[in-house]
C-alpha cells in the first residue's frame, strides 16, 4: 500500500520523493548492471581521484599542516596510497616519495603531490631541497598507533626518512590521522549513480542465491551458496573484499560466527553477509530469506519472522535519525541504544564507514564485541559527505518457534546534501526474501549461467 503510494508520487519525480522512496524495499526484482568498459572506469576513477587530490590543500591547512610525507617501496606500500594511485597501478614502483603541500610560498602551484620515483638515492638531497625553500612548519607522517589510514607509514621507511632528513625536520614531524581518515572518508558526488548499481548488482545477487534457482531445500548447503556467490561475481566483473558467510539463524547464531553451517531445509531462517568490489568501492550488505515449507502448502513466512524484519528496519530508522556529522561515534551509539530501549527494542548496533574500503575510515558505531562504547575509532567525528554501512541486529522472539533470534541486517547509506539527511543508496530489505521450491525454474530459466551442483 505505501509501497503503491509511493511510486504514484513517484511519477512526480521530484528530488525529495526519490529520496524518501530511496528509504524503502524498491517494488520491481533488482537486475545485474553492467559495468562501463575497463578503460572507461579507468578515466572515471582518474577523475574521481583528481578530484580528491585538488581538496588536499583545503585539508591541510585545516589541520594547520603544510607537507604530509609518504614514503613507500613496491609492496610495503602505504595505505593511502590505494586511494592516490592511478587507475592503471597495481603497486608503487621502487621507492616512492609524495609530498603533498598546501600549494602556497614556493611550492605554489607545483605539481600537488610532488612525487619521486628512485633506487639510487637520489630522491634524498631533492627532497631536503625542497623542504628547506618550502620551509613546512609541520610536517605530516602516517605513524598514527591506532588508525590504518592514518598509520601507513612503514618501519624500515620511517628510519630511513630519520636518516636522511636529519634531526632538523624530523623535529618538525607530526601525526594526524585525521588527514588520511579524512581524505579516504570523503566521496565526490559522481560516485553516487555508480555505487547505485553497484548496490543493485548486490541485491540482485542476494535475490538469485535466495531463490529456488540456487537453492534445493535438502540438498544445497550453505557453503555451496557461498561459493555460488563467489563464481557468479567472476561473471558479473566484479570482485570482492570479506568471502560471503551464509548460515542458517539459530538462536546461538550471533555476529562474527558464521552460524549454522549445514544443509539448507524447509522453516529455515537464511542470513547472508556479503559485499562486491568493483570502480575502487566497496558494498557490504546483509540479509535474510525463508525457506518456505511447501511439503505442508506453506505460502508465507511466519508472522514472528516478520516481526522480527520489522523490528530491525525500526532500529536502521533509529541509526539513521541519531547520526550528525559533528557527532562522535559513541554519541551516536549511546543514543541509538537510548532511543531502543525506550521504544523497547532489543538489540545491537555496530555500523562502520564504507567506500574506498569495505571497512573505511572514520568513526565506528560499536563493534560487535563493543556493544556500548568504542575506543579510538568510536571517538572519532562522523564526517559529513560520506558512506556509511548501517550494520545491527535486533533481537525478536518469534513464537511459532518459541525461540529468541537476532534479525541481522546491514545496508548502505549516503548523506544526501539537498535533504540533509541520510537515505539507504539503493534500498533496505523490508520483506524476507522466500525460497519457494515447488517452483520450477521455466525453460528460459532452465539454464541459468550456471548451478551449484552439490
Ligand atoms: C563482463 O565483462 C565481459 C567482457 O567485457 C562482458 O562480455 C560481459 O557482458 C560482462 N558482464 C556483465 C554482467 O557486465
Ligand atoms: C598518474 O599518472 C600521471 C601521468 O602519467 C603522473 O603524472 C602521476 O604522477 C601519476 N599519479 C600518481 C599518484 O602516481
Ligand atoms: C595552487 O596555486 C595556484 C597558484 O597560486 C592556483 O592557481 C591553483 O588553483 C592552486 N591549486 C589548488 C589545488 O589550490
Ligand atoms: C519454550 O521455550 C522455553 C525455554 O526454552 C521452554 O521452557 C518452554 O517449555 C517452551 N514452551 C513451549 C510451549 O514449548
Ligand atoms: C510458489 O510456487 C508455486 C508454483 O509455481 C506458486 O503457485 C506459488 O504462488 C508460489 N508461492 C509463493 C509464495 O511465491
Amino acid at each position: 500500500m505505501i509501497i503503491s503510494v509511493i511510486s504514484a508520487l513517484l511519477l512526480c519525480s521530484t528530488l525529495l520523493v526519490r529520496a524518501t522512496f530511496a528509504q524503502l524495499h524498491p517494488t520491481g526484482p533488482a537486475s545485474y548492471q553492467r559495468l562501463p568498459s575497463l578503460r572507461e572506469q579507468a578515466a572515471i576513477l582518474d577523475s574521481w581521484r583528481d578530484e580528491r587530490l585538488s581538496k588536499i590543500p583545503d585539508l591541510l591547512n585545516k589541520y594547520r599542516i603544510q607537507a604530509w610525507l609518504i614514503s613507500q617501496r613496491e609492496y610495503a606500500e602505504d595505505t593511502i596510497w590505494w586511494s592516490i594511485k592511478n587507475a592503471t597501478e597495481y603497486a608503487p614502483h621502487r621507492r616512492t616519495v609524495l609530498l603533498f603541500h598546501a600549494n602556497t610560498s614556493s611550492l605554489a602551484g607545483r605539481p600537488n603531490p610532488l612525487k619521486w620515483v628512485d633506487n639510487t638515492g637520489a630522491v634524498w638531497p631533492e627532497l631536503r631541497e625542497i623542504l628547506a625553500q618550502y620551509n613546512p612548519r609541520r610536517i605530516a607522517l602516517n605513524t598514527d598507533k591506532d588508525v590504518a589510514f592514518g598509520g601507513g607509514l612503514h618501519v624500515g621507511e620511517y628510519e630511513v626518512l630519520a636518516e636522511e632528513l636529519g634531526e632538523n625536520w624530523m623535529e618538525r614531524t607530526v601525526n594526524e590521522p585525521m588527514l588520511g581518515i579524512e581524505y579516504v572518508a570523503t566521496r565526490v558526488p559522481g560516485q553516487l549513480k555508480y555505487y547505485r548499481d553497484l548496490q543493485e548488482t548486490t541485491w540482485a545477487l542476494v535475490e538469485e542465491a535466495f531463490s529456488e534457482q540456487v537453492i534445493t531445500p535438502g540438498t544445497t548447503s550453505t557453503e555451496d551458496v557461498e561459493w555460488w556467490f563467489r563464481e557468479k561475481m567472476l561473471l558479473l566483473n566484479v570482485t570482492t573484499w570479506n568471502h560471503p558467510r551464509v548460515s542458517v539463524i539459530t538462536p546461538e547464531s550471533f555476529p562474527g560466527w558464521s552460524g549454522t553451517q549445514d544443509i539448507i531445509d524447509e522453516g529455515d531462517l537464511l542470513h547472508v553477509d556479503f559485499g562486491i568490489t568493483a570502480m575502487g568501492l566497496n558494498t557490504d550488505v546483509q540479509h535474510m530469506a525463508y525457506v518456505l515449507r511447501t511439503s505442508q502448502g506453506e505460502t508465507n513466512a511466519p508472522e514472528g519472522l516478520k516481526e522480527g524484519l520489522r523490528k530491525a528496519n525500526r532500529m536502521q530508522d533509529i541509526v539513521l535519525e541519531n547520526m550528525r556529522a559533528g557527532m562522535s561515534g559513541n554519541e551516536v551509539l549511546t543514543a541509538c541504544l537510548d532511543q531502543m530501549k525506550a521504544e523497547g527494542i532489543e538489540g545491537q548496533v555496530y555500523s562502520h564507514p564504507i567506500g574506498d574500503w569495505g571497512h573505511s575510515a572514520g568513526a565506528v558505531i560499536g563493534f560487535t564485541n563493543l556493544p556500548t562504547y568504542v575506543p579510538v575509532l568510536g571517538e572519532l567525528r562522523i564526517l559529513p559527505n560520506t558512506y556509511y554501512s548501517i550494520e545491527l541486529y535486533a533481537y525478536s522472539y518469534v513464537p511459532e518457534r518459541n525461540e529468541t533470534l537476532r534479525f541481522r541486517l546491514e545496508e548502505n547509506a549516503y548523506w544526501d546534501q539537498v535533504t540533509e539527511q541520510w537515505n539507504f543508496v539503493y534500498g533496505r530489505q523490508e520483506r524476507l526474501h522466500l525460497i519457494n521450491a515447488t517452483h520450477r525454474p521455466t525453460a528460459s530459466l532452465a539454464q541459468p549461467t550456471f548451478v551449484v551442483q552439490p
